[in-house]
């Protein structure tokens, strides 16, 4: 056989590897992610995000499901913030901890987010799944230190009032990315005495319709 055929079948062989193992790694996690998949956020809507939260080069990012850990690199070379990922799925956590070699201020952990203790995160970033949004609204309001900022891309928080929401004026990734900021001081309706989290005091109507950013693709 000619030697380009033999490339040819070794190149399609090895795709298809990689496809059958990254279908395989999302089926072996699913009972602990719940159809949260390992599918990247662009670094058009990360970019996004990180114009709108600032953060001090003392804080500390979380990414829960960090995929290849692509947010946690981004917002270290912007901001030089301290980040932790929590990835389950070993391809995913693979590829996180291959790129994010050799740098001490990222750290990426094979571990079920929800045992983690989130208590020293400043930033919480997550895109996850509409199914486990409101567990993860009770965890956060649990486990969050007052003045922290949650991140949720593409899916809401269920009954939270975001402070904003930011779009792109892009096509392909103007899904939303929402932002949410804690109150300090107030007492907690959901049992939480330290912060209190922007819930709709109306059981669920929003009286104040939160901030929407329009951006350009940037
Ligand atoms: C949609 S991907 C987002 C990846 C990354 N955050 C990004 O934006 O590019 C969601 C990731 O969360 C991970 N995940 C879901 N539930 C998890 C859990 N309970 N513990 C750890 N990782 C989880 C999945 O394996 C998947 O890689």
């Amino acid at each position: 056989m000619a030697t380009w055929i033999w490339i040819f079948i070794i190149l399609a062989g090895s795709l298809f590897a990689l496809k059958i193992i990254y279908v395989l790694c999302i089926a072996l996690v699913l009972p602990v992610t719940q159809g949260a998949l390992y599918v990247s956020t662009s670094q058009t809507k990360i970019s996004a995000f990180i114009n709108a939260v600032p953060m001090r080069a003392d804080q500390m990012l979380v990414d829960l499901g960090c995929g290849d850990g692509r947010v946690l690199r981004k917002a270290l070379k912007r901001y030089g913030v301290r980040t932790v990922g929590y990835e389950i799925n070993p391809l995913a956590y693979l590829k996180a901890r291959i790129f994010s070699f050799g740098s001490s201020k990222i750290k990426i952990r094979r571990q079920n987010f929800w045992e983690a203790d989130l208590s020293d995160a400043d930033v919480v970033f997550c895109y996850l799944y509409p199914d486990v949004m409101k567990r993860l609204a009770a965890k956060l309001a649990a486990d969050l230190k007052p003045g922290a900022v949650i991140v949720s891309s593409n899916f809401s928080l269920p009954g939270w009032v975001p402070s904003k929401i930011v779009k792109l004026k892009h096509s392909l990734h103007n899904d939303p990315i929402f932002i949410y900021r804690s109150q300090i001081g107030a007492p907690c309706p959901a049992g939480n005495n330290r912060i209190q989290w922007p819930l709709p005091a109306n059981g669920g109507v929003h009286e104040k319709a939160p901030l929407i950013w329009l951006l350009n693709n940037n």
